[in-house]
């Protein structure tokens, strides 16, 4: 069905990217899966791990108490208190359970602050690579996207020097987000620093997502609100996804300034009215009683990373900066000499393995991929990865099997994002000329 009033994409919805998406990777791989491939997803950052049964117990009774009607907007107390705590306790901020806000996942936090503060043609300064909403947000309400670029010979780490040239009388926002998804590089105190009297000496916003900060490696997570002067122009986000691997339940949360906290709040209204209740109590109980499962995933996620780079370090044409901290790791692909959607594809249908091409995170040449997997998966499936990797006959040039030569010849991709939600890049090229 088609109806002449409605053009898509509108302004806004066309500037979401039409491929090469984390999605798009993900709706493939599901495609090759069901065709009985044997699939690795390294592709989504989503824990493997179980919940939290101290979460799963709070949240069964809640229900069972009958906390299953709309709960104050803003989010329990009870969790908002428990956030305030946790914040004081590992984040050194003091922040009133009135300025904690309780979020659809951090996703619908960062929408929310960049629906309140920007006007149509204000920057947002985004470290690069990133992930991807920031950018498809900013953009998609007029926002423009002020690329930091973070170099993997520096860890991927953001430089306050990279940032103070950026910054233009339309500059409004900060992102900064350590431990980084994709790149797993934690910035330091000392940089923090340096990016906090930028924020102080240009009156900018900084919107710290930390959403990684219980998984570190190496060196210590700091968060930027804590420094002096900051409280008042920081909102922090994180999540309760990460963190307890509980991203289907959908909770995160905000803490912001005073001056900011119901301006947001009404926007996130707006958009989601409130989170779940029952499953808010859930939450309330893992950020008191869960730390000893944080702990073992934490160790868990460190041994995946030197399974990983172990793995790496011994595969041909792959550069990379070893993660410290969240879970994932940002290879260059670049000496390969073919792009990374098709890199990705590659590695996908010759040995099963699926990760994410760098353009979903603005940095094109790198591929992401996901250690959210059991060790003896990953091991199994780096040791194919490595396998496909020695099949390219390495030239001048990296000759592929014929049918990765050609976008056109690439049936595969269409058929797999046709059998899925997902929407791809030929789909949507042919229902825009339909349109037009
Ligand atoms: C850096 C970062 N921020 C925010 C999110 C959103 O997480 P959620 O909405 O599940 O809390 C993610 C998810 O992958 C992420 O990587």
């Amino acid at each position: 069905m088609r109806m002449d009033r409605i053009k898509l994409p509108n302004k806004r919805y066309g500037t979401l990217p039409e491929a090469g998406g984390i999605y798009e990777i993900a709706a493939l791989a599901d495609m090759l899966e069901e065709n009985g491939k044997k699939i690795y997803h390294l592709e989504i950052g989503r824990p493997d791990f179980d919940s939290p049964q101290i979460a799963k117990d709070a949240a069964k009774e809640a229900l069972d108490r009958g906390f299953v009607h709309y709960p104050d907007t803003r989010g329990i107390l009870q969790l908002r208190q428990a956030l305030s705590r946790k914040l004081k306790r590992e984040n050194r901020m003091e922040v009133s359970p009135d300025d904690v806000l309780i979020t659809i996942g951090a996703q619908t936090g960062i929408m929310a602050i960049m629906l309140t503060i920007l006007d149509e043609g204000d920057e947002v300064i985004i470290p690069t690579p990133c992930f991807g909403p920031y950018a498809e947000d900013c953009r998609l309400l007029g926002g423009v996207v002020v690329p930091a670029p973070c170099a993997m010979e520096d860890g991927f780490t953001l430089k306050a020097s990279n940032i103070e040239p950026l910054v233009t009388g339309r500059t409004k926002i900060i992102v900064v987000n350590s431990p980084n998804n994709p790149t797993g590089a934690v910035i330091p105190r000392f940089e923090l620093e340096k990016i906090a009297e930028i924020a102080k000496k240009h009156d900018l916003l900084v919107v710290s997502d930390e959403c990684y900060e219980r998984f570190i490696y190496a060196g210590e997570h700091a968060s930027i609100a804590s420094l002096p002067g900051m409280d008042d122009r920081t909102i922090t986000v994180g999540t309760a996804s990460k963190t307890y691997s509980m991203t289907g339940w959908r909770l995160g949360y905000m803490s912001l300034p005073s001056w900011l906290t119901n301006h947001v709040g009404r926007t996130h209204r707006g958009l989601a009215i409130c989170a779940a209740s029952f499953a808010q109590y859930g939450y309330a109980s893992a950020l008191d009683n869960a730390e000893e499962d944080v702990i073992k995933m934490l160790n868990e996620y460190r041994e995946r990373r030197n399974i990983v780079t172990g793995y790496l370090e011994r595969m041909e044409d792959i550069d990379f900066a070893t993660p410290d901290g969240a879970f994932y790791i940002f290879p260059s692909i670049k000496r390969t000499g073919i792009s990374s959607p098709e890199f990705c594809r590659y590695i996908l249908e010759e040995a099963g393995v699926a990760i994410v091409p760098g353009e979903a995170f603005e940095a094109p040449g790198f591929v992401r991929i996901a250690y959210c997997q059991p060790k003896e998966h990953l091991t199994e499936a780096m040791e194919l990865m490595r396998s496909a990797l020695s099949k390219l006959k390495v030239k001048n040039r990296v000759l592929l099997p014929e049918k990765y030569e050609s976008e056109e010849k690439n049936v595969l991709r269409s058929k797999a994002a046709r059998g899925s939600n997902y929407q791809g890049h030929d789909e949507k090229v042919r229902h825009r000329n339909e349109n037009n």
